[in-house]
């Protein structure tokens, strides 16, 4: 019976002859050095997404080199290769924007190339999720390797790192308390070595999420940048790379409706980031797994928040390691997950959980601590992120609850209202701005289109005057996202868009406001009819503008809203026939 082409025979190039392209092919390889036994092993391509512009992923050479030792020891050949590279400061106008297009060049690379297998060594926050989504659609087996968090700095004997000290710090020269030479000293503590950001940011939490997905090895999430540790789960992660080839582990075999359940659970569950829905909605959308926000707004309810890191609570990446990282966490909720999910190793995540637990495995993931609590007393009762709905959200909004001021999450108030970043930019910090610490800021047009690209401007700053009377926090809402080392209450992915013609368009200054996150309400207190009326006299583009050229045109055209991903439309499932999390009776 005729086998599928593997190896170097895959995916010939097209030249109408195909013994010729292989040819051709072997010539080519044969002048980089390569010997016939070499060219007869099973191949790991290795997705090297090192750049001098990222330093989140300033150690992919070391990491590479341990991949291959992996492969090669398993009895593979390792091929690395790049693709697009983002990090979040070095992406105008922003990272978001560039995400599915990182995603595009990922799966299509992963199919143009012969590779039996693939290992995805991303860490910045869009990095991992759009090597997800690529390698989800491309079909081929996957191993998701995340560069690791880099280490904490110490500013004038206070443990610092970045980035919800970023902000902090940032927040206190605002309102005075830091002068421009002591910010400037700050700036060279925050980062203290490559790796990606020190708390349980957007990074973090996705490379929790691979690891909970069952696409990463177990234990893999939680080693810093700079470590044994990170090097020897990259060795371990080329030699799974290569027994997945004989096993065909796809993605679509891992990536389960029961799989898709056990990510959000553990998002919940470490106070992960809010970009972190955004992200698992379009991996999911990639398989034909539709999200269900209602239902898992009802997991959230039911999923303490476990983990004590920044933002939602004191630690940073490298106490979560000591302290069992992943495995204890997924330990301590394991009567929630689905054991029976399929991981990369071939074994399921119950048998991983089992062998965690044996002896010679070591104990520390069996063990609560100050840093991973146990379920009876968690960080937070709740999930750390609430779903909201209302007549301003009625495809829904999210609020990261777990890091917003307890006082305000029953909140009414006065709406100050800029239609835009630009307006933003222009008034927030005007001495005669009408505002007070009561009020509620929002702000319109920074969604998928209206940025576009849904740029991490939903962290609206607290205006300037009332930063200086001491004002750390105020409701605020927007159409946008925040990174995931932000703290405040914050409503975000307001849904549909204001740029589309959603009604936050309809809001206006001096307009009243109410934020129920018990109740999971966002409702501006105007009548339906006036909403309907101010709506009509907005102007919202029916079609982008025939100037628009480019990349830019195929993302305000296809990019979808913040409840399927912000995917492309046509990258998605042609047919969503699953829904995630399941509704319990
Ligand atoms: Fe790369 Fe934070 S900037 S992970």
């Amino acid at each position: 019976m005729p086998t599928s082409p593997s190896g170097f025979r895959k995916g010939l190039t097209s030249y109408g002859d195909p013994a010729f392209s292989q040819f051709l092919r072997t010539a080519f390889i044969k002048g980089a050095g390569y010997t016939d036994d070499a060219l007869a092993r099973p191949i790991v391509g290795i997705i090297n997404t090192g750049s001098g512009y990222n330093p989140c992923h300033g150690n992919a050479t070391e990491l590479i080199g341990a991949v291959r030792r992996g492969v090669m020891l398993a009895g593979g050949l390792p091929i690395d290769f790049p693709t697009i590279s983002i990090h979040e400061s070095f992406a105008y106008p922003t990272s978001m924007y560039l995400r599915n297009l990182m995603a595009m060049d990922t799966e299509e690379m992963i199919r143009a190339q012969p590779m039996d297998a693939v290992v995805l060594i991303g860490g910045c926050d869009k990095t991992v999720p759009a090597q997800l989504m690529g390698a989800a659609s491309a079909g081929v087996p996957a191993i998701q390797l995340v560069t690791g968090s880099m280490l904490t700095g110490s500013h004038r004997g206070q443990r610092v790192g970045a980035c919800t000290d970023c902000r902090r710090f940032w927040g206190l020269h605002r309102s005075g308390e830091v002068d421009s030479a002591e910010i400037n000293q700050i700036s060279g503590a925050l980062v203290a070595s490559v790796g990606t950001c020190s708390v349980m940011g957007t990074a973090s939490t996705m490379a929790c999420i691979a690891e909970a997905l069952g696409l990463a090895l177990p234990g893999s999430a939680s080693p810093p940048a700079v470590t044994a540790d990170r090097l020897r789960i990259a060795e371990k992660t080329g030699a799974t790379a290569v027994a997945m080839i004989g096993a065909n582990l796809t993605p679509a075999k891992i990536l389960t409706v029961h799989a898709i359940e056990n990510a959000f659970r553990v998002l919940l569950a470490i106070g992960g980031s809010t970009n972190g829905i955004i992200h698992l909605t379009a991996i999911a959308g990639r398989l034909g797994i539709a999200i269900d926000l209602d239902a898992l707004d009802a997991m959230s309810r039911e999923t303490p928040v476990l983990v004590d890191l920044k933002p939602s609570g004191s630690g940073y990446m490298e106490d979560f390691h000591h302290a069992g990282g992943l495995g204890a966490v997924l330990h301590e909720l394991r009567p929630l997950l689905h054991l029976d999910a399929l991981t990369i190793t071939g074994r399921t995540l119950g048998a991983e959980l089992d062998a965690l637990r044996s002896p010679a495995a070591g104990a520390p993931a069996t063990t609560t601590t100050r840093i991973v609590r146990p379920r009876a007393d968690p960080v937070f009762a709740e999930g750390g992120i609430a779903f909201l709905k209302g007549n301003l959200a009625p495809r829904g909004a999210i609020i990261k609850q777990s890091a917003a001021s307890p006082h305000l999450l029953e909140h009414e108030g006065r709406a100050i209202v800029f239609e835009n970043a630009a307006d933003l930019a222009h008034r927030i910090d005007d001495a005669a701005l009408d505002v007070t610490a009561d009020d509620i800021i929002i702000l319109k047009r920074i969604g998928p289109i209206g940025a576009p690209g849904m740029p991490e401007a939903g962290y609206i700053p607290i205006p300037r005057k009332l930063a200086q009377q001491g004002v750390k926090d105020m409701v605020r809402l927007s159409d946008g996202r925040m990174s995931g080392t932000a703290t405040g209450t914050i409503v975000l992915h307001i849904t549909p868009e204001a740029a589309l013609g959603g009604p936050l368009a309809a809001a206006q200054t001096g307009d009243r406001v109410r934020l129920s996150v018990r109740n999971r309400t966002i409702n501006l207190l105007v009548s339906d009819e006036e909403i309907t009326r101010r709506l009509a006299s907005e102007k919202t583009p029916s079609s982008v503008d025939p100037t628009t050229r480019g990349y830019l045109k195929l993302f305000l055209q296809s990019v979808t809203q913040a409840d399927t991903g912000c995917d492309f439309d046509f990258l998605r499932a042609t047919t969503m026939n699953q829904t995630a999390p399941a509704r319990r009776r």
